[in-house]
């Protein structure tokens, strides 16, 4: 069976499609450098936590440095930033690796099909998306599958357009980046991405208050609602303020990257999809800043997947959207390699009478 694979700044998510549903295995991108003692290394092999060892010390990686970080009080470090590999973090690489093993395991036949999610070409800076992109590839080809890029908002397309024909918007607003795909019957007409997505908001609320980030993120992810009346100065009003830029940033360049095509005649679905669009009347906002960007294109709605019952697991769910979306178009491109491969096995013998 084919795969998908969503490498984002916050979360590595692959998602399948084993025996009917779609089922999803995600770890957080991230990692805690720990000193190594007969004690813990004991006590990490028997709670089966994901490490790497080299000399003395040991990273605890994905969603276990998190417990950690708590428990020693010690700083996460993120092998990802602004969507792509580290510059910053010279074990980025490594860490990544074993994470992307964890969450999508061996392939179960040779040459399984895997659609990994990349960030499209940069607007605003000239951040290095080529060398990541063939990096995360290289990553899954040494796994043993059968690897191919997508574009992360032609991923949202795939996941949520199947109604429209994969004609539409596919918006993915995630920790790092926001990317942005307009396709037409499943072909991109235009994508682009922008180094700006959650941590931005974050970064900028935490500059203007005062507080921490990681309080901000806190704050943002369980006691914030776009649309509600709060304080001036607080926290909240502040992330609504961000909230606001980011999105009125994203649809100006949209707008200008579409006045530069000529998009067809036809009505256009968008799709929401990535985590920083889980904040509640995200939806109402994005839809009345779209109207005010007026784009050059006719706009049918907005869809978005549902996020109801925070700290479950929910398929439905706007973070999973690009992992699904990754894995539609491997099902797809599996089911057209078969299609090819049972008429070439036809043609051949064809083409063998005809020598005789
Ligand atoms: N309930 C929530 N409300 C608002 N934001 C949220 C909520 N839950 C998660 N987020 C934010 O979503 C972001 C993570 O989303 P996602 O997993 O889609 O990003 P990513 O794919 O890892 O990153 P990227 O695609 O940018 O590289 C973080 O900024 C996080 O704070
Ligand atoms: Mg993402």
């Amino acid at each position: 069976m084919a795969k998908g694979l969503d490498v984002g700044t916050m979360n590595i998510i692959c998602a399948d499609k084993g025996d009917g549903s779609i089922s999803f295995a995600q770890q957080r991108n991230a990692f805690l450098e720990m000193e190594s003692n007969d004690l813990t290394k004991h006590m990490l092999d028997n709670s089966k936590v994901l490490y790497t060892q080299r000399g003395s010390n040991l990273n605890v990686l994905g969603e276990d440095a998190f417990k950690f970080s708590n428990v020693f009080n010690k700083h996460i470090r993120r092998p990802m930033k602004q969507g792509i590999i580290s510059p910053d973090e010279k074990d980025s690489v490594p860490m990544i690796k074993v994470i992307i093993e964890r969450v999508l395991g061996a392939p179960e036949k040779k040459d399984e099909v895997l659609y990994v999610s990349v960030p499209a070409n940069p607007v605003d800076d000239q951040l290095n998306v080529l060398y990541h992109s063939k990096t995360v590839e290289a990553l899954a080809k040494k796994l043993g599958y059968r690897t191919f890029p997508i574009d992360e908002g032609l991923a949202v397309v795939y996941s949520e357009l199947s109604d429209s024909n994969f004609t539409g918007v596919g918006v993915s607003i995630g920790a790092g980046m926001t990317n942005v795909s307009v396709a037409y019957m499943a072909t991109p007409i235009v994508s682009f991405s922008i180094a700006r997505g959650g941590d931005w908001i974050d970064e900028q609320v935490a500059t203007s208050t005062g507080m921490a980030k990681e309080r901000i993120t806190s704050i943002k992810e369980t006691d914030f609602s776009l649309g509600a009346e709060y304080e001036l100065g607080s926290v909240q009003g502040a992330l609504a303020v961000y909230y606001d830029a980011l999105l009125t940033y994203v649809l100006q360049h949209l707008k200008r990257k579409l006045s530069e095509t000529a998009p067809p005649d036809a009505e256009f679905q968008v799709a929401i999809a990535g985590g920083s669009t889980r904040a509640k009347g995200f939806v109402e906002m994005f839809e009345n800043r779209l109207n005010e960007a007026e784009l050059p294109i006719k706009i049918s709605g907005i869809k978005k997947s549902r996020y109801i019952t925070p700290g479950t697991r929910d398929s439905r769910d706007p973070l999973y959207a690009i992992a699904r979306g990754c894995l539609i178009a491997a099902l797809t491109k599996e089911a057209s390699l078969e299609a090819e491969a049972s008429q070439s096995q036809v043609a051949e013998p064809v083409g063998a009478e005809e020598e005789e």
